[in-house]
């Protein structure tokens, strides 16, 4: 079937590909998550946060959520990055205020020779399951994105064996073993390709990269560990499915100074956090991708007029002109509350851009 899938709002999809909208379309990164009181009572009833990802129909239910609140433009499939590496068979774990642990990380060339590409149609099924459930309950509402991490981001947390600021144990190995780093990064591109790949064949309209630990790399080290897998992915990738463009967001934490060397990667839009601004990023990347962000997600703790009046900033720094995806610069955290989210929405597509 290769038929053009109806869809009501097609902002998110126009805005990526640099084309005219109505309004600037937002969405939010972890929209479905703990800040949502519906979102805590889900998790409780499946039993925890992984159990929730693997159980489709309760993925689907929490996914849904934030838009029966919001004015959202688009839905992401409620999941984790860290799903490979959980099928590679690490034995992942996810404490409260702790983060994710694996029972097994990753050490030496013999511990990287022991992993599998998951396969997506069965260690991977219940992600493809959960697409095509939400697709389904959307209706052609707003599209769906997709998403991984990048093969350094889940290498940082394979390699560490727990989250941790620093990953002391990565730069170790990018010093000591490169060539079990590049042989890790190497199954980890093959893994994100079919699971990414998996995503879109399920009804992902949008996919995005996750590269949440790639800022902590120096220019060489992001342009050998991280930059080249990231294209590689990119080439890929099913770039045309149910009869449209299948657009690709890349977003590298703290990666502001590498906006030059991300347009090369293929991809179509790239997230902006919020410590680089959108003049500068518009500037830099000359209308060759569409650029997606930067509200600080602290402001989001601040009053509604404080919220508004930072929208306002934001929009009026992208100023005129298609391309640009309003959202926040990384995610959105358990403590904020959920009015605040529907006065960011609303007051993005009022528009107001202060004079
Ligand atoms: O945006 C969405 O609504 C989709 C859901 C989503 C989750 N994780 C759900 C989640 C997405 C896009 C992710 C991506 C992800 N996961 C990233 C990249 C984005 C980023 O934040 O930089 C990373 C690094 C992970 C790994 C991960 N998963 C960590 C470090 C943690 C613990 C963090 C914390 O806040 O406790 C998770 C758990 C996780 N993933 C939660 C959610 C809603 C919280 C789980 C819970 O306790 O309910």
């Amino acid at each position: 079937m290769n038929r053009v899938s109806a869809l009501q709002n097609d902002r998110l999809l126009r805005a990526l590909a640099c084309q005219p909208v109505d309004v600037t379309p937002v969405w939010i990164m972890r929209q479905a998550g703990r800040y949502l009181p519906e979102y805590r009572a889900v998790r409780e009833k499946a039993g925890s946060f992984l159990q929730l990802c693997k159980t489709p129909e309760l993925a689907s239910e929490v996914t849904l959520q934030p838009l029966a609140r919001f004015d959202l433009d688009a839905a992401i499939i409620f999941s984790d990055i860290l799903t490979i590496p959980d099928a590679m068979g690490l034995g992942l774990g996810f404490t409260e205020g702790e983060g994710p642990a694996f029972e097994r990380p990753v050490r030496s060339m013999r511990d990287v020779k022991a992993l599998g590409v998951p396969d997506p149609e069965t260690d991977l099924r219940y992600v493809s399951d959960a697409i095509r459930l939400v697709r389904h309950e959307l209706g052609g509402k707003v599209p769906l994105i997709g998403f991984c991490g990048s093969p350094f981001t889940l290498a940082a947390y394979m390699i560490e064996g727990r989250a941790n600021k620093h990953f002391p144990h990565i730069q170790r190995m990018r010093g000591e073993a490169p060539d079990v780093l590049h042989a890790l990064l190497d199954i980890l591109t093959e893994s994100v390709i079919c699971h990414l790949n998996a995503q879109i064949q399920a009804g992902a309209q949008v996919v995005m990269i996750f590269d949440s630990w790639g800022g902590l790399l120096d220019t060489p080290g992001y342009e050998i560990f991280s930059l080249p897998y990231l294209s590689r992915i990119i080439q890929g990738l099913l770039r045309f499915h149910e009869g449209r463009a299948v657009p690709v967001i890349l977003f590298t934490l703290h990666g502001g100074q590498w906006l030059e060397q991300m347009l090369t990667t293929g991809c179509d839009a790239i997230g902006i956090d919020w410590t680089l601004s959108l003049i500068e990023a518009r500037l830099r990347v000359s209308g060759k991708v569409a650029l997606q962000g930067n509200l600080d997600p602290a402001i989001l703790k601040q009053d509604p007029d404080t919220i508004r009046r930072e929208v306002s900033k934001v929009l009026a720094e992208y100023g005129e002109g298609p391309g640009h995806v309003f959202n926040l610069g990384h995610g959105i955290t358990p403590d904020i509350p959920p009015e605040h989210v529907r006065v960011l929405v609303d007051a993005v597509h009022q528009g107001m851009i202060e004079q």
